[in-house]
């Protein structure tokens, strides 16, 4: 299976506070990896500075053999490596439609400048409503994304990722704020994401992660503790001990 995406010794510390630990980690091609911790663990951290928003302090990041450490967001975003956008990111003035489009076009309109305006207008749109109808937000692309429910202002966030047509996607705690039944539908939708795309899926609730993860790193502190699939993670000592919080 293809690596995408490897971390080496990475390091990021605040201060004194060493965020992340000595951190190496494989994603691969069309495998989700969900990444679990308690509060504190660096977990966002971890992705903030794969995904070039906080610089390491030592380590590397590797996109495929090519180092791409403390690169610029945006040009990681053209090499395929994707985070979900914040809700404060939507442009809550306008239609789901309109919000997908524009991240579309971001991607499209830069690699296809050897068309047309009008043809690459028609790419783009296609693109929007393959995203919409992949994220089953088809029959809301009209709406104000201001009248949207919560969740479906998750999974709107997902789309925009996805409309950039990402080689891999790192989701930071998406079922946030949802309803059991959104939770389940995000979840579904995020599994189905991996025939095309590696996912990385940080996430506290714990059947979610369990029932679609194919691997899972455990950080506790900044360091990998345990990495392996559900069944091994769900058993390991050291996890329950950091969970639970008992020595
Ligand atoms: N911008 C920051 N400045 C200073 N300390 C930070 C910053 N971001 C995170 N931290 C600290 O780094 C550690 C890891 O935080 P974080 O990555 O948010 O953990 P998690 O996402 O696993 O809950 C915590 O001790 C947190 O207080
Ligand atoms: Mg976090």
């Amino acid at each position: 299976m293809t690596t995408i995406l490897s971390t080496k010794g990475l390091h990021k510390h605040f201060g004194g506070v060493l965020a992340v630990n000595d951190v190496n980690a494989e994603f691969k091609a069309k495998r989700l990896r969900s990444i679990i911790g308690p509060n504190g663990a660096g977990k966002t951290t971890f992705i903030n500075v794969i995904t070039g928003r906080l610089p390491a302090s030592s380590g590397a990041v590797l996109f495929g053999n090519q180092d791409i450490t403390n690169q610029p967001a945006h040009r990681l975003v053209r090499l395929g490596i994707c985070r979900t956008f914040q809700i404060t990111s939507i442009f809550m003035g306008l239609t789901v439609f309109e919000n997908v489009r524009i991240a579309a076009q971001s991607n499209i309109g830069g690699s296809l400048k050897i068309f047309s305006a009008r043809e690459s207008l028609k790419e783009v749109n296609a693109k929007t409503w393959e995203t919409l109808d992949r994220i089953g937000l088809k029959d809301k692309a009209r709406i104000p994304s201001n009248n949207l429910a919560h969740g479906d202002q998750r999974l709107l966030e997902v789309a925009m990722a996805l409309a950039g047509d990402p080689k891999i996607l790192f989701l930071d705690e998406p079922t946030a704020g949802m309803s059991p039944a959104e939770t389940e539908h995000i979840a579904e939708l995020i599994k189905g994401l991996t025939e095309t795309v590696a996912v990385v899926l940080v996430e506290h609730d714990m059947d979610v992660v369990m029932s679609i993860s194919d691997e899972i790193t455990v950080l506790n502190q900044g360091s990998v503790i345990a990495e392996g699939p559900p069944r091994e993670i769900q058993n390991n000592e050291m996890v329950k001990e950091a969970y639970l919080g008992h020595a």
